[in-house]
């Protein structure tokens, strides 16, 4: 890859700004100064560091987010905060995207990834990626296993849908985890609504294999490494 595009990709500047600093002589690759923003690098093996800054590069990243209430799982917002405004360097100069958004008031995992093949591994029902959500609801919920049951809900958008083996684990009255395996528009509200009941808390605590490390407070976040979906 092109190097003007290497570091433009990564928000270091236009390409036309990169190529200045090219020519000031502040991006050095493997320790040697470049001179031409055209030079050919293999990000994922040379070294580049950047106005003295060693880039930090990685084909596919994953990031574990512990969301707190009232972000949006948005891109921008002109007025709203957004879960990307929690995320800082170097993670914040990767183009990532959000694998299963979360409502405002939900909190708990969600994963940022700017690789598209694990995304849609997780995002899709079809792959069997369960979402467990931790569920608190505002009246007695003696048999939330009726969520297991048999029945169509009306989606945001107008249709029906039924739900794909959703999970129960009850805890107690008021209290329950629910896993399903797609993320349709406010689902796990809505599930709950239709046997007149209302989520009063809602915390997503485990997205496949990959549960959410509790040591990150609110608003936290990592890079996960070693995982399996
Ligand atoms: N279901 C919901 O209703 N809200 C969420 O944030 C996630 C799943």
């Amino acid at each position: 890859m092109r190097l003007d595009r290497f570091l433009s990709n990564l928000k270091y500047g236009t390409r036309s700004e990169i190529q200045k600093a090219i020519k000031r002589q502040l991006v050095l690759v493997n320790k040697t100064i470049i001179k031409s923003a055209s030079f050919k690098i293999d990000p994922n093996i040379d070294e580049v560091v950047f106005n003295g800054e060693k880039v930090y590069y990685k084909e596919s990243i994953l990031i574990m987010l512990n969301k707190p209430s009232g972000y949006l799982s948005a891109n921008k917002d002109g007025k709203e905060k957004t879960v990307f405004e929690l995320i800082r360097e170097p993670y914040s100069r990767f183009r990532l995207s959000i694998a299963g958004r979360l409502d405002k008031d939900t909190e708990g995992l969600l994963l940022l990834t700017n690789d598209g093949k694990l995304l849609h591994n997780i995002i899709t029902p079809s792959k069997d990626v369960y979402k467990k959500y931790f569920v608190r609801v505002e009246k007695e919920f003696n048999n939330p296993k009726v969520l297991e049951g048999d029945y169509e809900i009306l989606d945001g958008r107008d249709y029906l849908f039924k739900p794909l083996s959703p999970i129960i684990e009850k805890l107690n009255d008021y209290e329950f985890y629910l896993s399903i395996k797609e993320g349709k528009f406010h689902q796990v509200k809505r599930m709950v609504e239709h046997f007149n009941n209302k989520v009063i808390y809602l915390k997503r605590v485990q997205i496949g294999q990959i549960v959410l490390d509790e040591s990150l407070k609110l608003g936290e976040y990592k890079e996960i490494i070693d995982y399996k979906i």
